[in-house]
C-alpha cells in the first residue's frame, strides 16, 4: 500500500512534469496550503536571505506553498536584543512585512529560550546571576518591547521555548537558576499584557517521550489553574527516520490536546543521517566533530532511502490530518534540503533530506500525496 502511493506518487510527478512543467516553472496548480485550507495552517520557517526576497526559488515555494511563517532564528534574543539598552529589529521588521505582503499568518519564535539567549540577559557586568526582581524587569521590558511592537501583525509567539527535560522536570535554565519554575507563567503574563489578541504558545522538542508528556502537561495544567492562558502546545517534531513512533507522537498529540489547548506542530523536519549521540532531541548546544562515516550521503539519497523517508513523512501526516480537529498548525522547519540546519547539526558540514523540497527546489513525492490522497 505504501509502495502503491509512493509510486502513484511518482507517476503524478511524472505526468504533471510531461504536461510542459519545467524546473523553472513549477506546477502551478497544485499547492499545499490549498490542499490543507479547510484542515490546518500549513507553516515554514524563513531565513533572513529569504525575508528579504533574495532567494527567489524559496521564495516562489514559500508564496505558492505555504500560508503562514515563522522566523528561523531574527526573533531569538541574540539578534533582536543584543544589548541590555539596545534592539535591533532590522531583520525582524523584515520577516514580519514579508508575512504581511503575502497574507501569511505570523508567528514569532521565542521569546524566553536559553539557547541562542543575549549574553548579557541573566547577568550582571561580572558574569554573576542576576538578582530575581533584575531578571524580572529585564524580560518584561524585553516581552513588552518585542510583542508590543507587532502588537496585532504576529498571530501567536512561542513564550517559553524547551523549559522542561526529557523525564519531566525543569531544565536548570539560567531563567530557572535565578527564578525557579515562575519564570514560565511570567512570561506567559507578560507576553499577554503586551498583545491579548497574540496567541501564546509552549515549545518543545523530544514531544514524543513520556517523561516530557507529563511535564508539559503538568506545566499546562498549572498554568491554566491559575487562570493564565496558554493557546496551544507546539510539539517542534525533528524527528530521526527510526525516531519517535507515530504511535507515541500521537498519544503525546491527544494528552496536550486532553488539557483543552490546540496542538501545533511547529518544526517538522525528518533527518536520513544517522545520529552521533542518543537521540539528542533537538538540542541545539549538542555538538559532534565531523566524521565522514556519518555522512553516508554526499551526493545523492539512494532510492531506497528516500522511499522510507517519504513514506514515514506521509505517515506523519496522515496522523495530523487524521487529528485536524486539535492540530491548528504544521510547520516545516525551512524550505529545501539545502537549507536546513540539520545540514550542521549535531554535526558540522554534512548533507541531509530533511524537508519537503529537495535541492533543485522540487517537491517530493509526499508533497502529491499530500495535496491529492
Ligand atoms: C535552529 C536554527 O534552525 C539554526 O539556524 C540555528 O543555528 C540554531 O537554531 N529548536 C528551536 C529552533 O526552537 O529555534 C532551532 O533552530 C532548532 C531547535
Amino acid at each position: 500500500m505504501k509502495k502503491l502511493s509512493y509510486t502513484l506518487a511518482v507517476g503524478w510527478m511524472a505526468a504533471l512534469l510531461c504536461t510542459g512543467c519545467t524546473r523553472q516553472q513549477p506546477v502551478q496548480e497544485i499547492s499545499l496550503k490549498e490542499a490543507l485550507a479547510d484542515k490546518f495552517l500549513i507553516g515554514v520557517a524563513i531565513n533572513s536571505t529569504q525575508a528579504a526576497g533574495r532567494d527567489t526559488a524559496a521564495t516562489r515555494i514559500i508564496r505558492q506553498h505555504f500560508n503562514s511563517i515563522v522566523a528561523e532564528n531574527c526573533m531569538k534574543s541574540e539578534v533582536i536584543h543584543p544589548e541590555e539598552d539596545r534592539y535591533d529589529f532590522t531583520l525582524s521588521d523584515q520577516f514580519v512585512e514579508f508575512g504581511e505582503a503575502n497574507d501569511m499568518y505570523i508567528i514569532g519564535h521565542t521569546l524566553i529560550w536559553h539557547s541562542q539567549l543575549s549574553p548579557w540577559f541573566c547577568v550582571d557586568e561580572a558574569g554573576k546571576n542576576v538578582s530575581p526582581e533584575v531578571l524580572t524587569e529585564r524580560m518584561r521590558d524585553h516581552i513588552h518591547t518585542i510583542v508590543g511592537r507587532y502588537k496585532g501583525r504576529i498571530k501567536g509567539w512561542d513564550v517559553v521555548n524547551e523549559a522542561i527535560e526529557d523525564d519531566g522536570s525543569y531544565r536548570k535554565s539560567k531563567f530557572y537558576e535565578i527564578l525557579g519554575e515562575e519564570f514560565i507563567p511570567m512570561a506567559f503574563r507578560l507576553a499577554q499584557e503586551a498583545d491579548p489578541d497574540a496567541e501564546l504558545y509552549y515549545n518543545d522538542f523530544s514531544m514524543a517521550h513520556p517523561g516530557k508528556r507529563e511535564g508539559v502537561v503538568r506545566l499546562v495544567k498549572q498554568l491554566q489553574e491559575r487562570g493564565i492562558r496558554i493557546d496551544a502546545v507546539g510539539m517542534q517534531g525533528h524527528m530521526q527516520l527510526d525516531f519517535p513512533t507515530v504511535e507515541a507522537f500521537e498519544e503525546s498529540m491527544l494528552a496536550f490536546a486532553a488539557t483543552g489547548v490546540k496542538v501545533m506542530i511547529t518544526e517538522l523536519d525528518m533527518t536520513v543521517l544517522p545520529s552521533p549521540g542518543q537521540h539528542v532531541g533537538a538540542n541545539v548546544e549538542a555538538r559532534f566533530g565531523y566524521e565522514k562515516a556519518m555522512n553516508p550521503y554526499p551526493e545523492e539519497l539512494p532510492e531506497d532511502v528516500s522511499g522510507l523517508w517519504n513514506d514515514r513523512m506521509d505517515d506523519f501526516f496522515k496522523l495530523f490530518l487524521k487529528h485536524r480537529a486539535i492540530v491548528s498548525r504544521v510547520t516545516l522547519w525551512g524550505v529545501a534540503d539545502s537549507d536546513s540546519w540539520r545540514n550542521d547539526w549535531p554535526m558540522e558540514g554534512r548533507t541531509d533530506y530533511p524537508l519537503l523540497f529537495d535541492r533543485n527546489h522540487q517537491p517530493k513525492p509526499v508533497v502529491y500525496q499530500v495535496i491529492y490522497d
